[in-house]
């Protein structure tokens, strides 16, 4: 029986998913973790020089390329932000100033610098509708009204963000409350930042950006803070690790050993402090733990596997086979003691079902969002200033996905403590249900996007758009992202 065109069309797109994940060249999917002894002090991103100028906090940011000397080997090519060769300074503002950041873009080609999990008018988010040309300056100016979180930013230009993210820009942006916990923080002592990425080298020196296989791009080496086989000196019988996600495809399931005390998400703290074996982060995803330390008791910081959900194939493709060594915490031998972490953190009161007004659904299927792939000029879902709705996000796909939400905060529904979120993993096959909270600017003309943070999934078009308007307005026109 001659196969028919359906069958054999099939066959063909199942032998090109096979071809796909085995591209990479080696039997897991995955490039083999590089092993290394930790050797270098983890480097601490500066925080960024503010001004106060008339009220505003301001801070001036430039993109531009640099060198950077990651390993013994010749130097790597490097993108950075404020003078650094690869990643970003920290910048640190308080709830309720008025913050303006300049970006000058001297790069050589055209970028843009997102606010991630910053709630805040849809014209300064710095998505693909805000591009910075080469040789321009960007102005955002926003009052920051949230609660205390580790956020960050980074490009997010249209079709091009994990090729800005990979060459290194990426920074931290802390959020500190008007209301003070008493949790470690002196910056870079006993507050640290640990911003986890992984990157492959060619012979040259350069990234490895020829090996990618269907869940993106992976590397055999990873860097925290832009250190390779970093070491932390700890003073203090407590420290808290500010962990972000900020590699391109690759997840981390991250552990101390023994338990750590999870105290805060990607958007703030959690009401009070979680013991938990270790914490799972799916790209562009934040933890704030606190892990204790004996005097002289070297710890390791390790990411152990996860198989994400996914099938074996495709979790070893997604590097879930992998253990990696992250951070060697190296303990005085005499500590200053920490105050005991706080029974409470936060009092914020968590979003209420009962409040949603109604039920939006997102399926994730190949590197679409309900079938649908990103269009700048296509407005997808128009939200309401301030309200709160359900969303089901269900990934029918064989590939670990997430979904990260601009402007809007979020909380998994499930039993147990709320805990505030910006981006969630959605594992293959599994319906996750969150409660969102959309922020209170409006803009008929200006979009936010909801997008899986694999970047290259999100480059090839798995996004969406909506608008938040007030009740009662209506969508304007939505240009594209040449619009200035
Ligand atoms: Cu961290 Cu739309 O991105
Ligand atoms: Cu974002
Ligand atoms: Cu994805």
């Amino acid at each position: 029986m001659p196969l028919s065109r359906r069958r054999f069309l099939g066959a063909t797109l199942a032998a090109g998913a096979v071809v796909g994940l085995a591209a990479t060249g080696c039997a897991s999917g995955a490039p083999p973790v590089v092993r290394r002894p930790a050797q270098r002090p983890l480097a601490i991103p500066p925080l960024a020089p503010v001004r106060r100028e008339a009220g505003h906090v301001v801070v001036d940011l430039t993109a531009a390329p640099g060198e950077s000397a990651f390993l013994d080997g010749p130097t790597t090519p490097t993108w950075g932000y404020g003078g650094l060769a690869f990643g970003g300074p920290t910048i640190r503002a308080r709830r309720g100033d008025e913050v303006t950041v300049r970006v000058t873009n001297r790069l050589p080609e055209t970028t843009t610098t997102h606010w991630h999990g910053m709630t805040l008018p849809a014209a300064v988010d710095g998505g693909p509708h805000q591009p910075i040309a080469p040789g321009a300056s960007w102005e955002a100016s926003w009052r920051i009204d949230q609660p205390a979180a580790t956020l960050w930013y980074h490009p997010h230009p249209h079709g091009a963000t994990e090729r800005h993210v990979h060459r290194g820009l990426a920074g931290l942006f802390l959020v500190d409350d008007d209301v003070p916990v008493d949790l470690p923080d002196r910056y870079g002592v006993d507050d640290v930042p640990v911003v986890l990425t992984d990157r492959s080298f060619a012979p040259d020196g350069s990234f490895d950006t020829a090996h990618r296989n269907a869940v993106g791009l992976l590397g055999d080496t990873v860097l925290v803070n832009g250190t390779v086989a970093p070491y932390l000196d700890v003073r203090t019988t407590r420290v808290r690790l500010r962990v972000l996600n900020a590699s391109p495809a690759r997840s981390y399931r991250v552990s101390a050993g023994d338990p750590v005390t999870l105290v805060g998400t990607d958007g703030g703290l959690l009401p009070s402090p979680r013991v938990v074996p270790d914490v799972l982060l799916t790209p562009g995803e934040r933890a704030e733990i606190v892990v204790e330390c004996a005097p002289g008791r070297r710890t390791v910081l390790r990411s152990l596997p996860d198989d994400l959900g996914a099938v074996n194939g495709i979790a070893a493709a997604a590097g879930g086979h992998d253990t990696l060594d992250l951070l060697e915490l190296r303990p005085a031998d005499r500590l200053e003691s920490s105050p005991a972490v706080p029974a409470v953190l936060s009092r914020e009161a968590p979003l209420a079902e009962s409040a949603a007004l109604r039920t939006r659904r997102f399926d994730l299927s190949g590197n679409r969002i309900n079938g649908l792939a990103m269009d700048v000029r296509r407005v997808d879902e128009v939200l309401e200033t301030g309200a709160t709705e359900v969303w089901e996000l269900t990934n029918r796909h064989t590939l670990p996905h997430n979904v990260h939400v601009h402007d809007a905060r979020l909380q998994v529904l499930s039993p147990g403590e709320r805990a505030w979120k910006d981006t969630v993993a959605v594992p293959p096959g599994r319906t996750v249900r969150v409660l969102v909270r959309v922020g209170p600017y409006a803009d008929p003309e200006v979009p936010y996007m909801i997008h899986c943070h694999m970047l290259r999934h999100e480059d090839d078009g798995m996004m969406l758009q909506f608008l938040v308007l007030a009740p009662g307005q209506r969508p304007g026109t939505v240009t594209g992202h040449d619009h200035g």
